[in-house]
């Protein structure tokens, strides 16, 4: 039997086997959810130096030596140069939508002023690719890659100065691509942007100060920058939302949203304590960007901890930030679990993770740290359908989209396309999505990260998270797909009376087969 036949009859038994199979399917979620994946800009494009783009603070940091694996983006994904494949393998995968990132300083090499022409015409050929395809668009206006100029100029996100530059540069984007963007995310991960590049340093612009600092930073003051970094970015995500509501929204007919970085938390003890704690944390961390946009003003534990480090709100930017969302979007990859760490604030000089006064640790019982790690991953995905039903209760049932989910590990040679563990992940995740909109959580989409291997920011090509395996040591960067992405496309293509998550021995089976 040759090949091809061969795999369409594994895929009938596939369908005939349906109502066998326990699992779940596209058609069980509502025709209104979209399904994607996506990348970023820095990850993702390379060409750092072409057609008139300046460097980012992350061009920066990555040529000092800063990542772990000491590699740079200078190439990274080639998507300046690849995306029209890209947007092919989008179609076979089957994605509803694409989310991506776009350059500041492609756009405006000088943070300001003169527009860069082949800036807006790389966005706009990549964006009639993917459109053509029938495939919606949602894109982040900034997703961590701050113009460098800018940093220099007047120190980035710690001035106020940076609410109107971005606020034009918006602008620009709306004007130029908004007729195609069906959903606009203003800010990614305004909490670890300001975690990782203010307090520990382990993130571009490694701004830090000792002892907090996680790496050797020459500037900064962990004490306070990041709550300065955060309330500058909470202000100028307020304007620009106003800008697109008063100019752009009734012609574009788009919505607008904030995205903050997510990870459950459960208490180690049923101590009030801990669960003190907890709760804490969850306002520290996530409400921190989140009362501001839904209600109007920082949670009144910051308040109380952070005092006069915590800047206040006038009552006119606090009207600007309240309903400041048509949707929330969420970047969750895992769980932690906290312990209380009260005794730390009768010490005078804490940074902001002191403020929070826990501990945060991988597992119960494990050595628990008081700095953040994003890169501490536990797979847990009922903590995601309990963030979710976290948010709808006490957020005001607000529209979310899992904007960021995946797994990502360093892979050898026989686990990078064979990725059985993602699969897994991903599956496990949007069941659990399936959950929480079964109780009655008003989500609207699911976005895996990556669509193909990138530069990721913590490890970069040490670990990967892509459907698509790209091979960064070929100068060609050809890309693959990884049984992820078949398990995906699967799911994706599958309709009520099809199989959505297929067993795992019929996936290796299918997997060998197109081999
Ligand atoms: C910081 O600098 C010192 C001295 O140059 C060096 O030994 C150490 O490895 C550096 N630490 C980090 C995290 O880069
Ligand atoms: C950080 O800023 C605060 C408030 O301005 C100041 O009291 C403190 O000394 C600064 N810390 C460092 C390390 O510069
Ligand atoms: C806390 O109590 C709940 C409810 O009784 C229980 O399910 C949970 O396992 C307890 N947690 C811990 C860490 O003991
Ligand atoms: C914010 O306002 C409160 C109450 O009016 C005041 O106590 C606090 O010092 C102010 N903080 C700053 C940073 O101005
Ligand atoms: C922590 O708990 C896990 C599972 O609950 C167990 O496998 C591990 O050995 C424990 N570690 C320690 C240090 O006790
Ligand atoms: C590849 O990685 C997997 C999962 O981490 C591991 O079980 C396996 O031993 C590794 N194989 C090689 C050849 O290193
Ligand atoms: C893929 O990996 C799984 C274990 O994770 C293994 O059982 C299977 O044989 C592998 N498939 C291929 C085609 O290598």
């Amino acid at each position: 039997m040759n090949h091809s036949l061969r795999l369409l009859l594994l895929l009938l038994c596939l369908q005939l086997a349906a109502d066998e199979v326990i699992g779940i399917t596209r058609g069980d979620f509502p025709s209104d959810f979209v399904f994607g994946a996506g990348t970023s800009s820095y990850q993702y494009e390379g060409g750092v130096a072409e057609d008139g783009r300046t460097p980012s603070i992350w061009d920066t940091f990555v040529h000092e030596g800063r990542t772990r694996d000491k590699s740079t983006g200078d190439v990274a994904s080639d998507g300046y140069h690849k995306y029209k494949e890209d947007a092919k393998l989008m179609t076979d995968v089957g994605i509803e939508a694409y989310r991506f990132s776009i350059s500041w300083s492609r756009i405006l090499p000088n943070g300001r002023g003169a527009v860069n022409p082949k800036g807006l015409i790389y966005y706009k050929n990549f964006i009639n690719e993917i459109v053509k395809r029938g495939i919606r668009l949602h894109v982040n206006l900034h997703h961590l890659d701050l113009p460098q100029i800018l940093q220099d100029e007047y120190g980035g996100w710690l001035s106020p100065n940076i609410v109107d530059d971005f606020k034009e540069y918006a602008d620009i984007c709306f004007k130029e691509f908004g007729d195609q963007v069906s959903h606009w995310t203003t800010i990614v991960e305004p909490n670890v942007y300001a975690l990782g590049g203010y307090d520990s340093g382990i993130f571009a612009p490694a701004r830090c100060s000792y002892p907090f600092g996680r790496t050797n930073c020459t500037a900064g003051n962990s004490t306070t920058e990041p709550y300065i970094a955060v309330h500058n970015m909470l202000l100028a995500h307020a304007k620009v939302v106003n800008l697109y509501r008063t100019k752009y929204q009734d012609n574009q007919n788009g919505q607008i949203g904030m995205n903050f970085y997510s990870f459950w938390v459960y208490p180690t003890s049923n101590s009030s304590d801990d669960i003190e704690a907890a709760q804490r944390v969850f306002d520290f961390q996530f409400g921190w960007v989140l009362n501001p946009v839904v209600f109007g003003d920082y949670p009144k534990i910051m308040k109380k901890i952070a005092g006069s480090k915590l800047p206040n709100f006038t009552s006119s930017q606090s009207n600007l930030l309240r309903g400041s969302y048509d949707f929330i979007g969420l970047n969750h990859y895992s769980s932690a679990f906290v312990s209380d760490n009260s005794d730390i604030l009768k010490e005078s000089l804490r940074d902001f993770t002191s403020d929070m006064a826990a501990r945060l640790g991988t597992s119960s019982n494990s050595s628990a740290s008081t700095q953040f790690d994003p890169s501490h991953v536990v797979l847990d995905p009922i903590g995601l359908q309990k963030m979710l039903e976290y948010l709808k209760q006490n957020y005001g049932d607000p529209p979310l989209y899992v904007e960021e989910n995946g797994y990502c590990f360093g892979a050898n040679i026989s686990t990078a396309v064979n990725d059985t563990a993602r699969v897994d992940a991903l599956s496990d995740y949007i069941k659990a999505t399936l959950e929480a909109i079964r109780s009655g959580v008003n989500a609207k989409g699911y976005f895996a990260w990556s669509f193909i291997d990138v530069f990721e920011y913590l490890n970069g090509y040490k670990s990967s998270c892509g459907l698509y395996h790209v091979d960064f040591a070929d100068e060609l960067r050809p890309r693959t797909p990884k049984l992820s992405a078949r398990w995906y496309s699967n799911f994706l293509k599958s309709d009520s009376k099809a199989v959505g998550i297929i067993e795992r021995s019929d996936l290796q089976h299918m997997f060998r087969l197109s081999q």
